[in-house]
């Protein structure tokens, strides 16, 4: 729990919860960016967010694992929070959890992308000191990134 909210692991139930809401939440479609192997496989080391007052309205997803291919690296896949709750720290809760429990297990840096166009994401991850590496064509012909990587834990709460 932090500050009013309920955060814990994702299961595979999760998915169609999710699933309906992301087109809207990222206003664009979303496609198999959000595909069900991270609720499947992946889910334990997600998490999902509500408020205590109505825990089963969902108000935010992480999707994210620790690296295999580098233990010591947390990796962020993808992070949305409804838009009504949106600008009262759901993400900055969901991504201290995260990095509190992927610490825990050994990682010390995490790692994320965000679109050089989604400024609102960009702006956030750098609130929470992420530095961030512009990379041509990261994910595709087109598909520029921002490689944003910080370290682990996440200063506690002020
Ligand atoms: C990006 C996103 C996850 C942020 O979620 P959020 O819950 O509103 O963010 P928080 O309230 O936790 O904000 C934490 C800090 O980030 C910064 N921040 C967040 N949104 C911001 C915005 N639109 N403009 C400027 N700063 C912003 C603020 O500094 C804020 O700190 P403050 O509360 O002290 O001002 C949310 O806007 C979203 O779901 N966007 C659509 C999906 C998306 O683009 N996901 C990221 C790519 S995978």
């Amino acid at each position: 729990m932090s500050d009013g909210l309920v955060l814990r692991p994702l299961g595979a139930a999760d998915f169609a919860e999710a699933r309906v809401v992301a087109d809207g939440w990222f206003g664009r479609p979303v496609g198999l960016t959000m595909h069900r192997l991270f609720f499947d496989q992946l889910g334990p080391t997600g998490l999902r967010a509500a408020s205590v007052a109505d825990p089963d309205l969902m108000l935010g997803v992480l999707l994210g694992f620790a690296s295999v291919a580098d233990p010591a690296l947390a990796y962020i896949h993808f992070v949305m929070v409804d838009p009504q709750a949106r600008g009262t720290g759901v993400a900055r809760a969901l991504y201290h959890e995260f990095g509190q429990r992927m610490f825990a297990g050994g990682c010390r840096r995490v790692r994320t992308l965000a679109a050089p166009t989604n400024g609102r994401s960009l702006r956030f991850h750098e609130s929470l000191g992420f530095v961030g590496t512009f990379a041509s064509q990261y994910v595709g012909p087109g598909q520029d990134r921002i490689v944003f990587e910080r370290a682990l834990p996440f200063a506690p709460p002020a």
